[in-house]
């Protein structure tokens, strides 16, 4: 368990991190990145762990990869690599510096893990974790081959490694529907998000997609009636929705897709109005970038994202805390699994 003041109290005594105007204005040109939602009063907080965490990276060897659900002082200010999942996996495959530190969720670490096990992975903070892949353990997924035998099991990364290695391939919300419509059989066993494999099978409706009964604590929220009325109260409104939600939402919606296929989709139409239905800060980090488009609310908060902040960062450098370990023969099986989807997404010009 993380002791919070200790954690301080060293900080403190190796690194000055009172709130600091002067340091601010200097670090403008990050600032402005993110300053239609950073206050100038919050940057002058954030820009001596931003300072402090860009210097130590350069001292361990590090790259911080970032995924889009950081918030913006994090995604703007110490990311090397930002991305969706799919984009972090197939990054940690390429980088080469010693120490990977990811700002994202467990599964996504231990991901980077099971594809570089040479590097040092840190995890600021071990309890950041997913209610996707708190769902379902390998026990489950063999529950699922003795209902439909035969059928391959088709894994959402969102997963453990024990998870991943007991299934045939993984797939990502970028990746999903391509990856199902390519297995050989006719029954596909999706886990553990229902709701991912509700979309898939309206998209691949030649296959008979069975699923698990997992769920996304944030995106199931979400329901087709308030998207309804919002857009009577808020007409021109583009909805655009995560695949996590439930079917009925994303048919309410005018785009669903992976976090990087929203910011690509919204990148690429500029609507004058944008509702992102997904985590709250997406729509944060992308509003500097396109100053045309006003996005507006209401969304949720993925309180496992929010776990990692600036100052954890520091600390997972400064002191090389937490290493990722998976077990090497799991490992090996997950890594398998996860390789078969880098490989066969590369094939299908994903
Ligand atoms: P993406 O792969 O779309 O980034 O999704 C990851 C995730 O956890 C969304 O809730
Ligand atoms: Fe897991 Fe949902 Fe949070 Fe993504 S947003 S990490 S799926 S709980």
């Amino acid at each position: 368990m993380f002791d919070l003041q200790t954690m301080r109290d060293q900080l403190a005594a190796h690194y000055d991190l009172a709130p600091n105007p002067a340091l601010a204005q200097e670090m403008s040109e990050e600032y402005a990145r993110m300053k239609r939602v950073v206050a100038p009063m919050d940057w002058a907080i954030h820009a001596p762990y931003v300072a402090a965490i860009n210097a130590l990276k350069k001292e361990r060897n590090a790259v911080i990869l970032a995924h889009n659900y950081m918030t913006p002082e994090i995604y703007h200010g110490v990311a090397d690599v930002v991305g969706d999942s799919l984009q972090l996996a197939i990054e940690a495959t390429r980088v080469e510096a010693d120490v990977i530190v990811q700002c994202g969720v467990h599964f996504m670490a231990e991901t980077s893990k099971i594809l570089s096990p040479a590097k040092i992975v840190l995890m600021p903070d071990m309890e950041a974790g997913c209610s996707l892949a708190e769902s379902i353990t390998a026990e489950g997924v063999e529950e699922m081959r003795r209902r439909y035998p035969g059928a391959p099991v088709v894994t959402y990364v969102n997963t453990t490694a024990e998870v991943k290695a007991a299934s045939d391939i993984c797939c990502t919300s970028s990746n999903a529907a391509q990856i199902v419509g390519a297995m050989e059989s006719d029954t596909v066993i999706m886990t553990p998000d229902q709701y991912l494999a509700q979309n898939v099978a309206q998209d691949v409706p030649h296959k008979n997609v069975v699923w698990w009964e997992g769920s996304c604590i944030v995106h199931e929220q979400y329901s087709a009636k308030d998207l309804r009325e919002f857009r009577e109260w808020n007409p021109g409104t583009r909805l655009i929705a995560h695949p996590e939600c439930p079917p009925d939402v994303v048919a309410e919606a005018d785009f669903s897709g992976s976090t990087s296929g929203i910011i690509k989709y919204v990148t690429d139409e500029k609507p004058e109005k944008a509702l992102l239905i997904t985590e709250c800060s997406m729509a944060s980090n992308i509003a500097d970038s396109l100053p045309e488009v006003d996005f507006v609310g209401p969304c949720n908060m993925c309180p496992y994202m929010k776990k990692i902040t600036l100052e954890k960062i520091l600390w997972s450098l400064h002191s090389m805390s937490e290493p990722i370990e998976v077990d090497p023969k799991v490992a090996e099986g997950a890594r398998q699994a996860v390789q078969k989807m880098i490989d066969l997404s590369q094939k299908l010009g994903i």
